[in-house]
């Protein structure tokens, strides 16, 4: 049987069920923890950072935490927005993010949180990175330069054997997504479909499609993201 823990985010109790992550005991308490390497229903990898709060005083990953009796977890404080800033920032200079040519702007996760975030420009230099667009598949674009490397794809996009379509290649700063070149080639409409979807950024797109949901109806053009949305309105 589950078993009920009591915990507390930001000086609040909350109920949460012990074993469960601290982003999923923090959701269905209506508190939001950002994530962006984090899928739900895939396992967590940790890789991102920018859910990180303090547990008990230390620096951890809320995807990767779960909750045990009487933790103390800080999501607002000071020091751990900062660092979420800096996160989103150091994601904006490390690639070649241009959201307005982008198909992806408007239901983009990393441009969404930007704009939650406040972010106008960012303090570091940009490092415009020479990356090259892969449109070899016969039903995605990988375009690497918008890639914030995150594994979603990988982590969640298997053939009916359960192989991975994705991959990594390449080592440390010349790290990039390849495509599995025979897995890639029979991927259904409805895969390259989910690969989009999966990639929270403008990363992966199907082929031949654009505009099906005009600008200014996308899921982050009117509403800002977050899982608090509805207290952000109150
Ligand atoms: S292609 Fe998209 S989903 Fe895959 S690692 Fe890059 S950003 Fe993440
Ligand atoms: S969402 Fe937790 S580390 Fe990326």
């Amino acid at each position: 049987m589950n078993q009920i823990v009591k915990i507390t985010i930001d000086g609040v109790e909350c109920m949460a069920t012990k074993g469960q992550y601290i982003t999923d005991a923090a959701k269905e308490n209506g508190i939001y923890i950002p994530t962006l390497c984090n899928y739900e229903g895939v396992k967590p990898r940790g890789s991102c950072r920018i859910c990180t709060v303090k547990v008990n005083g230390r620096l951890m990953t809320a995807c990767t935490t779960p909750v045990s009796e009487n933790m103390e977890i800080e999501n607002n404080a000071d020091e751990i927005q900062e660092l979420r800033e800096a996160i989103i920032e150091l994601l904006f200079i490390e690639g070649n993010h241009f959201c307005p040519a982008c198909e992806k702007s408007g239901s983009c996760e990393l441009q969404a949180l930007a704009y939650r975030f406040h972010m106008m420009v960012p303090r570091f230099p940009y490092s415009f990175p020479q990356q090259e667009i892969d449109a070899t598949n016969p039903k995605l674009v990988k375009d690497q330069n918008r890639c914030i490397l995150c594994k979603r794809c990988i982590r969640a996009i298997k053939d009916e054997k359960g192989r991975s379509v994705f991959a990594y290649k390449r080592r440390s700063r010349h790290v990039e997504i390849s495509i599995d070149p025979k897995i890639g080639k029979s991927l259904s409409d409805e895969m390259a479909q989910q690969a989009m979807d999966v990639c929270p950024v403008g990363a992966l797109l199907v082929r031949e499609r654009g505009f099906v949901v005009p600008i200014g109806e996308r899921k982050y053009d009117n509403e800002p993201i977050g899982s608090d949305i509805e207290k952000l309105k109150e």
